[in-house]
């Protein structure tokens, strides 16, 4: 069965089909699906059953595993690899990370060498009377920066986002041994994607404190005069979950949003794991 690509509406995004991710890739089957994630920033395929074994395996032809900070005390019994996203309780104990990207952002941003991608699992997906609830979004950072006046474009060549792990709302809850760990880094502002060669948009308000070389209030304003511009609709996509989807996402090309609007009784429940770049990114 052929390998289809069916683009949504939105400059991110795109559903795979005619792949059982329960079996191993063939190698055009996963250079069909590399050539998608690279083109698309986000892809999808439904109806999967996918074993913790199976997802580990999958994420294994991308890169290698990365681990997520806040995964620490959330990964999946046995397989460490994988961390849990979960507003289930059990025994009094959240199973997983409750409030994960309940702000725009990217993934561990604050690191030297963010994962290239994310991929989540959905095993459990929140609804109401019939109706999903627990959406993600995606912003095409891409599109972002192509839309960017002339001017704009110009005045961001060169410039350098900070970002400090230990920065604003994260001081109180990280630990001493985390905030030597991630020390604060810079990441350009305009990404070269290391594939397509496409410029992104790396901006996010709530984790960057700074612009190396630009004055703070001047700095603040800039993030968010450019968060804001990522996160125009005309450059989003929302994924409505069913059980069983596969997503991955590209860090680079696209940030993203989980909409909190739901509660137990009612469950989530994604597997999540990350890979790594490369190479630090340009
Ligand atoms: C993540 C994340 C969003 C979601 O896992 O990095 O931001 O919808 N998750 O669960
Ligand atoms: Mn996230």
């Amino acid at each position: 069965m052929g390998v289809e690509i069916v683009p949504t509406d939105a400059p991110v995004g795109a559903e795979i089909r005619g792949v059982d991710l329960s079996l191993p890739l063939s190698n055009s089957g996963l250079a069909a699906v590399d050539n998608a994630f690279n083109d698309h920033g986000v892809i999808y395929f439904r109806d999967q059953s996918l074993s913790p074994e199976g997802l580990l395996a999958f994420t294994r032809y991308f890169g290698d595993l990365q681990f997520n900070v806040f995964g620490e005390d959330h990964g999946l019994d046995d397989h460490p690899g994988i961390v849990v996203i979960s507003n289930i309780e059990e025994g009094g104990r959240e199973i997983g990370v409750k409030a994960a990207g309940s702000r725009w952002h990217s993934d561990m941003c604050y690191t030297a060498n963010p994962p290239r991608g994310t991929i989540l699992c959905a095993r459990e997906v929140p609804d109401q009377d019939g109706l999903t609830l627990g959406d993600t979004c995606f912003a095409a950072t891409h599109a972002a920066y192509d839309d960017l006046p002339a001017e704009m474009k110009e005045r961001l060549e060169g410039c350098r986002a900070e970002f400090d792990f230990a920065g604003r709302q994260r001081a109180q809850i990280i630990t001493q041994e985390q905030r030597e760990r991630f020390p604060p880094v810079t990441h350009p502002i305009v990404r070269t994607h290391p594939v397509t060669g496409r410029k992104c948009l790396y901006v996010m308000r709530d984790d960057c404190t700074g612009i190396a070389g630009v004055e703070e209030g001047e700095a603040q304003r800039m993030v968010a005069a450019l968060a804001d511009h990522i996160i125009r609709p005309e450059f989003i996509y929302r994924h409505r979950w069913r059980a069983g989807d596969v997503l991955m996402w590209d860090n680079c090309t696209v940030q993203h949003l989980a909409i909190q609007d739901y509660a137990l009784p009612m469950r989530r429940l994604m597997h999540r794991t990350t890979f790594a770049a490369d190479a630090p990114p340009a």
